[in-house]
């Protein structure tokens, strides 16, 4: 099978070169995204990363091509026009799960950063400010009650990370999970944002959960509470949550999925200023930790977002199922 991979950053080229030792599949890479001016014909399949949006006119050049299948190496696929895919006859699939390990876990270093006020002693430091810098006590995770918002897969395996700490876990989801194991108290929604001392956002960015935390929520939450949003940028009113840390009702924030997140933010080998007043001001707070949409971004991820990718191509050009189809049901 010849594949074409596009947005190939380096640390895919291994998993992508031991895919085409292993099968004979034939895997041209380029680190150049998926525009119709970069799209090259002689493929039976796409595997393709970016967070730029795939046009229409993309899915009409494969479509004069003759290369039917795009399977992406991601989960989100809002870039995605998957009517446009399907009136072209274009399949394709995404990632559903790489790795929620990966996501859970970083969300529980964010909240390590912030109990143990870990940006305000480096502050210190780098000011050499060593009296000030031993006097951040911290708070243990296991002594705080924690609101899992979203039980689905990534805050399933974030509440057995919590139960491993001894925490308390509360958790509101419209479908909660089966699973026996979990520890952990369903409430709803307003006992929730009562009674966590961190709130842990796990949802999809769907119109319905644009800014679920904003002014009003964050009035609900207890005085000193943390968040944490690894979920998707739109779910937390970016300014409300300014407001409340400059009023001390909340304590620090980790924000992995920046709300005005671009692809220059995005695109990790990008060393340019991203230039935005609001991301510089919360870089600037101690209570505050930043990254910039990487919580998926493990070795165990990314060998798993490429042979999920592949192994769709796979299953489309043998005529097998392929569950992560996401045009299935409009074709
Ligand atoms: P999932 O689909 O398995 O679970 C999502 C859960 O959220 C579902 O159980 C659903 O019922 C629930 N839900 C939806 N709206 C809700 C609401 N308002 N209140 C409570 N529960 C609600 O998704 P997942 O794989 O666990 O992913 C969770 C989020 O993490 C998604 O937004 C995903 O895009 C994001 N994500 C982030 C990264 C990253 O690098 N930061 C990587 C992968 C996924
Ligand atoms: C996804 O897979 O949808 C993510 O959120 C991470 C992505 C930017 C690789």
């Amino acid at each position: 099978m010849k594949i074409l991979a596009y947005g190939v950053r380096g640390d895919e080229r291994p998993y992508l070169d031991d895919w085409a030792a292993r099968t004979g599949d034939h895997v041209h890479q380029t680190h150049r995204f998926l525009t119709p001016d970069t799209l090259s014909e002689g493929a039976d399949g796409i595997s393709c990363f970016q967070t730029v949006p795939y046009a229409p006119a993309v899915f009409a050049k494969m479509q004069a091509l003759g290369i039917r299948y795009l399977a992406l190496r991601n989960t989100g696929y809002e870039n995605v026009d998957l009517d446009a895919a399907a009136h072209y006859g274009i399949r394709v699939s995404n990632v559903p799960a790489y790795s929620p390990a990966a996501i859970a876990e970083f969300a529980v270093a964010d909240m390590l950063y912030l109990l143990r006020q870990t940006g305000a002693v480096q502050a210190d430091l780098r000011a050499n400010d060593y009296a000030t810098a031993g006097t951040h006590i911290g708070r243990e995770l296991g002594a705080c009650t924690v609101g899992v918002v979203g039980t689905g897969r990534i805050g399933r395996v974030l509440i057995r990370l919590l139960n491993g700490f001894g925490a308390r876990v509360l958790a509101y989801d419209p479908h909660p999970p089966a699973e026996a194991d979990l520890q952990f108290t369903p409430v709803d929604w307003p006992t929730l944002l009562a009674e966590s001392d961190i709130l842990s956002l796990h949802v999809p960015g769907t119109p319905a959960n644009h800014h679920l935390i904003d002014a009003a929520a964050l009035a609900q939450m207890r005085p000193g509470a943390l968040l944490i949003n690894t979920g998707r940028p739109n779910l937390i009113d970016t300014r409300a949550v300014m407001a409340a840390l400059d009023a001390h009702t909340l304590a620090g924030v980790g924000i992995d999925t920046y709300e005005n997140e671009t692809s220059d933010l995005l695109a990790l080998s990008n060393r340019g200023h991203f230039n935005d007043p609001q991301w510089q001001a919360l870089l600037a707070r101690p209570n505050v930790i930043l990254s910039p949409h990487i919580a998926y971004y493990t070795q165990t991820a990314v060998r798993n977002m490429v042979e999920s990718s592949l192994h769709n191509l796979k299953a489309f050009r043998h005529g097998q199922p392929c569950d992560a189809e996401l045009t299935a049901a409009l074709a």
